[in-house]
């Protein structure tokens, strides 16, 4: 690759991978913030797989199977891309409709992700959907949150990764709590990418601190 090239790769790669990252971070604070039910097994799957707080490594990190769970259904509800694209190479027929070449399709995922043909309760955050019991009934191109095919996100399992890290060290270290300025039901904006109406603010209690009561 030339100079140029590879320059304008990392500028890619950031562009794609940092927004998105830290948008589906705060969806899953949010949601561990207005489920303490959840935010307690996931803490409790942390402090008996790291004790003491231990610094995560990559083999624990892949048997945190709630944390899994936890993050799956955060990009359920907040696929931080809300549609995927594709130009049709050749003339198609599907279904008795034909999509001639050069036709943009676009799938949208976000309405996949919360259409109630495909899940119970879609607006409702139940972890439970990707539990090892259920996850294998869930149709791969129903659940699109890196996209798909050759070309889906080619940053997806480092992303998984980072916001499992991310998730793991705040969680060891703090508990979350809906606040006066936390908006909710959170309202989505009509932005083009997956976004909050309102910026997503909740109380951060240090997990340490014993408060006296005086
Ligand atoms: C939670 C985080 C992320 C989400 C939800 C996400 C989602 C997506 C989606 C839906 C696509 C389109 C896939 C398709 O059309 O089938 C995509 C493409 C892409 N993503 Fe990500 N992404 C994330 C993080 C990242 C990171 C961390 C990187 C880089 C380090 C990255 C780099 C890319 C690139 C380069 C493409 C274009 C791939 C291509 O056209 O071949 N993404 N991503």
């Amino acid at each position: 690759m030339s100079d140029l090239e590879i320059a304008a790769q990392s500028i890619n790669f950031i562009f794609a991978g940092y927004e998105s990252t830290s948008s589906a971070l705060s969806f899953l604070m949010y949601e561990l913030a207005t489920h303490p039910d959840v935010l307690k097994n996931l803490q409790q799957e942390i402090d008996e797989t790291l004790p003491n707080k231990a610094v995560p490594t990559f083999d624990a990190l892949v048997q945190m199977e709630y944390l899994a769970m936890v993050v799956n259904e955060t990009l359920r509800l907040y696929p931080v891309a809300n549609r995927l694209e594709r130009v049709c190479k050749n003339d198609v027929q599907v279904n008795r409709m034909l999509i001639p070449k050069g036709t943009v399709v676009m799938i949208p995922t976000f309405a996949l992700h919360r259409d109630p043909e495909y899940w119970s309760e879609p607006d409702e955050f139940l972890p439970e959907r990707f539990s090892k019991k259920n996850k294998d009934l869930i149709n791969p191109y129903i659940y699109m949150p890196f996209g798909n095919g050759p070309r889906n996100c080619i940053g997806m399992r480092f992303a998984l990764m980072s916001m499992k890290l991310a998730a793991i060290r705040i969680l060891q270290n703090f508990s979350l709590q809906p606040c006066e300025e936390t908006q909710v039901p959170m309202k989505l904006s009509r932005h083009v990418l997956v976004q909050p109406e309102k910026a997503i603010v909740l109380k951060v209690v240090p997990r340490d601190v014993i408060i006296s009561e005086e």
